[in-house]
């Protein structure tokens, strides 16, 4: 019997310690026991509490489909209860991701940001969840056209039948709110003539041609919301594995090349993706580099086999080293583009603040 389940990974940022580098194991235990009841009372299937950095993220298996009003209401009051006590503790940043007080219909533009997929559970369903801190949406623009339309990634793509129509992906434009689907590999320099500019336009989704999700990727803009910066959207992606999908290694090798992404120190910085163990996800060096988690699951009718922590490998330590490297020589550019974000994305930070008021010391030349 085929059975329907929802996976909800849906994060936010509600204090950190110290400074931006980690959360305070009390948020992640406040979360446990939210969770845990509403799993007790039947609302949820199951729940895995993750962070990274500054992050707290919950993964949530379910029945009741994408944009559920009482799972996000759930994932909200778990946010909202961690905030408390991030309150007390006097963490950093408390409450950061908050774009509202008060819970509406769904948690989609309160701040928090998701990915959901519904799903039938295969026989085999294996999945991973990516969770990066320092980061912006387009930071899985690279993996995940690597994985789904890069056959010297993916030999899947080339030795494998069912892999060989190809994907589909969901392209947004997430300044403008517009998207375009277009289809792997027929359309391979289109996609890429627009997810290189990961600021402007995000992969949101990948679809194989019968129509099955395949990943899904969270796109919220904290920044462009507010019209400041208070801190990085810190993405999170879903991405299934294996049979009709490329396998858990192809989903993870392009990680083993740590491509620049927006959000180091004060989010006006480029960084390397520094692939990591959940235990050495706690960016400090300039509040980075940006790290991104990988957690590796199987499903058994809706429960949660798992984790795997992916990165949690030898293999990355060579992904992990040029990091340091790259960050060694971004580091010593100082405030210098494009180490810095161009102008145009530094309209989200506190450089007006400082650029404005010389607007009237400016002569004509
Ligand atoms: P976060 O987005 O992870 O909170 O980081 C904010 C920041 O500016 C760190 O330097
Ligand atoms: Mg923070
Ligand atoms: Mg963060």
């Amino acid at each position: 019997m085929s059975e329907k389940v929802t996976i909800s990974v849906i994060k936010a940022d509600v204090g950190g310690l110290a400074g931006h580098s980690g959360i305070h194991p009390d948020l992640a235990t406040v979360a446990q026991k939210s969770l845990g009841k509403a799993e007790s009372d039947g609302l949820i299937i199951d729940f895995h509490v993750a962070w990274v950095g500054d992050d707290l993220q919950l993964i949530l298996t379910h029945s009741h489909g994408e944009d559920n009003e009482q799972v996000h209401r759930l994932a909200w009051d778990t946010f909202q209860l961690a905030a408390a006590r991030a309150k007390e503790l006097k963490l950093c940043g408390v409450g950061q991701d908050f774009l509202s007080d008060k819970f509406t219909r769904s948690i989609r533009g309160l701040g928090p940001s998701l990915a959901e997929m519904d799903i039938v559970e295969r026989e085999n369903e294996t999945f991973v969840v990516f969770m990066a801190d320092k980061a912006s949406p387009g930071a899985w623009n690279f993996p995940l056209y690597k994985t789904f339309a890069d056959p010297f990634n993916t030999i899947g793509l080339v030795i494998k039948p069912k892999l060989q129509q190809g994907f589909r992906f969901e392209i947004h434009n997430v300044r403008k709110r517009r998207r375009i689907f277009l289809d792997c590999p027929q359309d391979i320099y289109r996609v890429l003539a627009l997810i290189g500019s990961a600021g402007h336009y995000v992969i949101k989704s990948v679809w194989t041609k019968d129509g099955d999700i395949a990943a899904i990727s969270s796109t919220e803009l904290l920044n462009l919301e507010r019209g400041q910066h208070v801190g990085k959207e810190d993405p999170v992606a879903i991405v299934r594995a294996q049979s009709q999908f490329p396998a858990m290694g192809e989903i993870l090798e392009p990680f083993a090349l740590p491509h620049l992404v927006e959000g180091w120190e004060r989010g006006a910085f480029f960084g390397p993706l520094m692939p990591v163990a959940q235990r050495e996800s706690h960016p400090s060096r300039n509040d980075g580099p940006p790290r991104v988690v990988a957690l590796g699951f199987q499903l058994a009718h809706g429960k949660l086999i798992g984790p795997r922590d992916m990165f949690d490998d030898p293999g990355y330590d060579a992904a992990r080293a040029e990091c340091n490297q790259i960050a060694n020589y971004l580091r010593r550019l100082g405030p210098f583009e494009p180490a810095r974000l161009s102008m145009d994305s530094m309209k989200y930070t506190t450089l007006p603040h400082v650029i404005d008021p010389l607007e009237e010391r400016f002569e004509d030349i």
